[in-house]
């Protein structure tokens, strides 16, 4: 994993962020992996994303927070070209895939790996057919080979221990087995950054801290830039590196995730309060 070349900042609004030179955006950065600048994107009347920023920082975990509606799974599927956007640019390892047609971007999208926000598993698959889904669309290996990388993700995901989990189908599933089943399809491909969409939305406390405790592990032991939305604010303090907060199209604050959870914007304070976590504004004593 590359080190950080720089001290992180503290937190900062988009305004104020100091603007790239638009040469430097289209060089790989040993820093940033994706870089984010300038995103519109409407649906008919509706200005879901306005003119919005951001840098994802290379193999750490990044969180996205925001409230329902603001447009964070909208911008998800940008970076995975899943939607275009109205106009910006989004540069992976210097390389701006707004542009890029169908067969240079389903190219591209072998970098990714996506946790989809309701696991979108397909329901008349077992296991091993949903895990392995991307390799049999997309190569030609072995039987042999693609169950060893699906058994070897089962035991990684704590899944192995489960009765029969191979040939169960996802109505067979808890919940939390159904998020690291979505996972393991994820990972197989060995993707280089991984979108998770609400990863533990609707999970209870314990399944909630064994998701977060997958990412973490998922993130050091892979090396992957992660990317994740969360409404959840303890989980985003529990694993995150850097925070950034999706608020009328923008990102209103963005930095290492203690700094953000302690920024004095008002939608932060809001959002902090109503997780019920004590987190006071910088300058504001205990
Ligand atoms: N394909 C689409 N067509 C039309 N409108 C859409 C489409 N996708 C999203 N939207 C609209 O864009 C807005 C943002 O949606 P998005 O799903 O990104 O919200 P979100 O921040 O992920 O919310 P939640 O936390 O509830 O998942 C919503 O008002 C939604 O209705
Ligand atoms: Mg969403």
């Amino acid at each position: 994993m590359p080190a950080s070349p720089s001290p992180s900042p503290s937190p900062s609004s988009s305004p104020a962020r100091p603007p790239v030179p638009a040469a430097d955006l289209t060089k790989p950065d040993p820093r940033w992996q994706i870089r984010i600048r300038g995103l519109n994107k409407t649906f008919g009347p509706q200005h879901v994303l306005r003119g919005l920023d951001l840098d994802i920082e290379r193999g750490k975990i990044n969180i996205i927070i925001g409230g329902s509606g603001q447009g964070k799974s909208v911008l998800m599927k940008h970076l995975m070209g899943l939607l275009k956007p109205d106009s910006g640019n989004i540069y992976v390892d210097g390389l701006d895939i707004v542009p890029l047609a169908d067969v240079e971007m389903a190219k591209l999208r072998r970098k990714f790996g996506m946790v989809f926000q309701y696991a979108a598993l397909f329901d008349s698959q077992n296991v091993v057919e949903n895990i392995a889904f991307p390799l049999i669309e997309r190569y030609k290996l072995s039987r042999d080979e693609i169950m060893a990388r699906v058994r070897e993700l089962l035991k990684r995901l704590d899944l192995d221990h489960v009765d029969g989990i191979e040939q169960k189908f996802p109505a067979e599933l808890s919940g939390g087995q159904r998020k690291r089943v979505g996972l393991a399809r994820a990972l197989i491909d060995r993707p280089e950054i991984l979108l998770y969409d609400e990863p533990t939305t609707g999970l209870d406390p314990v399944a909630t801290k064994n998701v977060d405790e997958m990412i973490l592990r998922t993130s050091h032991d892979f090396g992957v830039t992660s990317v994740v939305i969360s409404h959840d604010m303890a989980s985003t303090f529990r694993i995150g590196d850097r925070v950034s907060m999706l608020y009328e199209g923008k990102i209103l604050v963005t930095g290492p995730a203690q700094d953000v959870l302690r920024a004095p914007d008002a939608p932060v304070r809001e959002f902090v309060e109503m997780a019920g976590l004590t987190v006071p504004p910088l300058g504001v004593s205990a």
